[in-house]
């Protein structure tokens, strides 16, 4: 048995998680926008999937220039997304459904109009207003170069050139994403003190925990030396530059973080959940972000980027379980994100109406991930089998990386266009019809057949699977936290036992072939005859034919 059941069992340690993407989950207003009081009317929508809680994207002041991920103000709403006064409602609301509520809190960077970015580019060069960044003279006769040869996550240099008050081009801000998005110096006292306050702010108002922006970022190497491979972060689109991220000092901020969380549960016996996005090159390096005194949960991402491929899932799944071992947390799967492209299209048909294909893996890949120990992440439209908007013209796109790069390569605004709600043509009930209102994006004609009462009026629809997947896994103490044993399969095929005999196969093939279990199952991604495994499908069985540990 691969084991992964350490200590005592806490919600967040098998908990499902719908990441909304406010701007585009329901609009209120008719601005076009998502926002918290669309969330909290999509609150019953949420409860009647499932879900044991809700992460909300950066919903701060901010200019938005990359969607909230650039915060102007971490105490407070925009006001494109309601108030304080609105999010204390949805907070409310949240609760007495039992959903929990989880931030995005964005420490490594902040926005170009922080207050105190905006003093820092008043005040001198060598200031205290410019040590909570990171500030640098350039190199060459005039500092004319940066200064050093780091490249941004989302193309061009890692640095831009500030105008000094005497109107002559000055000294170097770093910032790994946007130039909008200057980097924050955690060698400074203020910066953690500053992050210190953020965080009871929000644990102040009730939030059940953060979902950590960059975790393995914040500090950077003390001399910010050349890189040997300046371009590797851009390249890979991740942060492998190992003097910009995974230093050692960051391990004594998730303590801290931890240590704060743990004074709130004191008070109240309520756990709090700090998840992290960490980024880092080796899973021995990302365990040691899930010690136990660190974060309680890492993202492990290994499962989005594999191919659909029986040997590629089975490796990501043993090595996660393998990783987490001792650690004290649990597996974070996640299929979907608001980063990537949607599973659908990324496991088949590049647009919608082709062979079903890419649906039909999607379906298996969902069930094959609620059937994992741990916990799961489900990306909003992921329960209603939304392709990528592929398609969508260059003048509507938002993602800086198309501003920065030129490039629509790996563009993120595919999989964040408005979600469907209802009826037959955009803006499909995402916005309330009034006069010129559209959604912010685009939405395709064909979202109409994945607009939400459409799919809870159809019991084949992906979100009667989803459904139904967490009913059972909500029900059956075989699923959720716990091991896994892997059983003896065709090529093509992987299936693996549960608790003492809920058995999951995924067929990857596309031709039938014999089920590992003879009765009809449970659940299952296609219809399957008994004894017969479906192409692309998956399927769960409670069985006592199966010998466990
Ligand atoms: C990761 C977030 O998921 C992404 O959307 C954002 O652009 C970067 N971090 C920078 O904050």
């Amino acid at each position: 048995m691969i084991s992964q059941r350490n200590g005592a069992r806490r919600w967040w340690r098998d908990a499902v998680i719908y990441q909304v993407y406010v701007r585009s989950f329901l609009d209120s207003t008719g601005d076009g926008i998502g926002d918290l009081a669309g969330v909290r009317a999509g609150l019953p929508y949420l409860k009647k999937l499932g879900v044991d809680g809700i992460w909300l994207s950066p919903f701060y002041p901010s200019p938005q220039h990359d969607h909230g991920y650039d915060v102007a103000d971490y105490c407070d709403v925009d006001p494109v997304f309601g108030d304080l006064a609105e999010f204390e409602r949805l907070m409310a609301a949240a609760h007495r459904l039992g959903i929990k509520v989880l931030l995005d809190i964005v420490p490594n960077h902040c926005s170009s109009e922080h207050p105190y970015f905006r003093d820092a580019l008043a005040a001198a060069p060598g200031s205290a207003a410019r040590a909570r960044f990171h500030f640098a003279d350039g190199r060459g006769p005039d500092g004319a170069e940066p200064p050093n040869n780091w490249h941004a996550m989302f193309g061009g240099p890692a640095w831009s050139r500030v105008t000094e008050a005497d109107g002559r081009p000055g000294q170097w801000y770093l910032h790994m994403f946007t130039p909008e998005q200057p980097d924050w110096n955690w060698r400074h006292p203020e910066v953690a003190a500053h992050f210190d306050h953020v965080l009871r702010f929000w644990l102040d108002r009730g939030v059940d925990g953060f979902r950590i922006d960059v975790a393995a970022g914040l500090y950077k190497h003390p001399d910010l030396p050349d890189s040997p491979d300046p371009e590797a972060d851009a390249r890979a689109r991740d942060s492998v530059n190992p003097l910009a991220w995974n230093q050692p000092e960051v391990h004594d901020v998730w303590r801290h973080w931890r240590a704060v969380c743990e004074e709130y549960t004191t008070r109240d016996g309520r756990e709090r959940l700090l998840v992290g996005e960490v980024s880092v090159p080796t899973a021995r390096e990302h365990a040691r972000y899930v010690r136990p005194d660190e974060l309680h949960q890492a993202f492990f991402f290994d499962l989005l980027s594999a191919p659909w491929d029986p040997d590629a899932f089975r490796k990501v799944i043993s090595e996660a379980m393998q990783d987490i071992a001792g650690t004290g947390s649990t597996v974070t799967w996640v299929l979907n994100n608001h980063d990537q492209v949607r599973t659908v299209t990324r496991y088949g048909e590049p647009v919608p109406g082709g062979s079903g294909l890419g649906s039909a893996r999607a379906r298996a890949a969902a069930l094959l991930m609620l059937a994992l120990p741990g916990a799961a992440y489900i990306y909003q439209g992921e329960e209603l089998g939304l392709p990528e908007v592929v398609d969508l013209p260059d003048d509507v796109l938002t993602d800086p990386i198309f501003r920065r790069t030129g490039s629509r390569a790996r563009i993120r605004d595919g999989c964040r266009v408005p979600l469907p709600w209802s009826g037959q043509a955009s803006p499909f009930g995402f916005t309330p019809q009034a006069e010129g209102a559209k959604p912010w994006l685009p939405q395709p004609e064909w979202f109409a057949e994945h607009a939400t009462d459409r799919a809870l009026a159809d019991t084949r629809s992906f979100w009667h699977l989803y459904r139904d997947g967490l009913q059972l896994r909500a029900s059956l103490p075989q699923l959720g936290e716990g091991s896994l044993r892997w059983l003896d399969t065709p090529p093509g095929v992987l299936a693996f036992v549960r608790g003492d005999g809920l058995v999951c196969a995924v067929n990857f093939g596309t031709a039938p072939t014999p089920a590992p279990v003879r009765d009809v199952p449970l659940l299952s991604s296609t219809p399957c005859e008994p004894g017969v495994l479906g192409g692309s499908t998956a399927a769960w069985w409670i069985t006592d034919d199966i010998a466990t540990d």
